[in-house]
């Protein structure tokens, strides 16, 4: 059987992208294969610790990974730091894996450019974290979006470098898992490039009705359609591609037959889509307040999850030390 695994950072609250890009998938993985889904906050501490918010963060992710369907009797949803196997792991896969390597990733390269004064041993090794969280488990499909294939080729090399020093086959090779037909990506609303947590183009899962409404009117158009049938400029098309994700088939066509004729409105067109996105993110919204404030659910859920994902890591551990030489007295 397939095994599954996938991690959020947590640093902010998911958005609109990540839920039709990710969580969703997620929600239906779940049933056709052994899926791991965890909160990756060591990996949040590599960048702007803020100790007073991170566990607030975790709680915040956590419940929004629950309240998108993920069922922890189903799959395995834990946290990082809750499975000291992984640190142990990290450390070993640490001894073969080369600096040069490391200093090559463009995820390092991208960090230390934006923060110069912050280019810490953990930012290095980022990718070493990485491929343990998923070999701990020896995860075979990873679902993760574009800019994770590198930490995923990393994740492959430092497998195949263990297997071949120690002359086993014990660590699969992890591939990216992407949805194919069904991969949907939500553009942001500033007219070009993806929703992003860190580019302030996004629709929180927790945003208010308001706040929604707000944001969605304030989205980059352009001037309008003044020739019968014209193309479609890309912040246009990024509310059409918005309006896949949430609005109905028939309201779509009426924009798009709109925008041919040249009478479209845009006011029109963003409060339909406001509305829209309103009915797909105000129920969950609802329900990520609901297990937020539920202190004693969070708890159970977050025991046993931490029950399971250190069952199975402790396996590996215990496997990895044996082929390394590390052996009991
Ligand atoms: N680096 C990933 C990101 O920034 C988060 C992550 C950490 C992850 N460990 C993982 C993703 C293991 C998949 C598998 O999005």
């Amino acid at each position: 059987m397939d095994i599954v695994l996938s991690g959020i950072r947590s640093t902010g609250r998911l958005h609109l992208g990540n839920y039709f890009g990710a969580l969703r998938n997620f929600v239906k993985l779940q049933r056709e294969a052994e899926c791991f889904f965890f909160i990756a906050d060591y990996h949040a501490l590599t960048t702007h610790n803020d100790p007073g918010l991170l566990h607030e963060n975790v709680r915040n992710v956590l419940s929004e990974y629950l309240a998108a369907g993920i069922d922890p009797d189903t799959a395995t949803i834990y946290v990082q730091s809750d499975v000291p196997q992984i640190a142990e792991l990290s450390l070993l896969l640490g001894m073969h894996a080369y600096v040069g390597e490391l200093e090559r990733t463009v995820s390092f390269k991208d960090k230390i450019r934006k923060n110069p004064d912050n280019v810490n041993a953990g930012l290095l090794t980022y990718p070493v974290l990485q491929a343990a969280d998923i070999l701990i488990h020896r995860a075979t499909h990873v679902p993760v979006g574009k800019d994770q294939e590198q930490h995923l080729e990393l994740t492959r090399v430092f497998a195949r470098r263990f297997n071949n020093i120690y002359g086993v086959d014990y660590f699969p090779e992890s591939r990216p898992y992407n949805f194919g037909a069904e991969l949907v990506k939500i553009p942001g609303l500033d007219g070009t490039g993806k929703m992003g947590k860190s580019e302030g183009n996004g629709i929180y899962l927790t945003d208010p009705d308001e706040a929604i409404r707000k944001k969605v009117m304030r989205a980059v158009t352009d001037s309008g359609p003044t020739v019968p049938d014209s193309p479609v400029s890309e912040p246009v098309e990024n509310i059409f591609t918005i309006m896949k994700a949430v609005s109905e088939p028939a309201a779509i066509s009426f924009f798009r037959e709109k925008y041919a004729s040249c009478e479209i409105r845009y006011g029109d067109l963003k409060k339909q889509l406001a509305e829209d996105i309103i009915k797909a993110v105000a129920p969950i919204r609802e329900r990520i307040e609901a297990i937020r404030a539920d202190g004693a659910y969070l708890r159970r859920v977050v025991a046993l999850g931490a029950e399971k994902a250190r069952e199975s890591a402790a396996k590996t551990i215990a496997d990895v030390r044996g082929m390394m030489g590390i052996k009991p007295f």
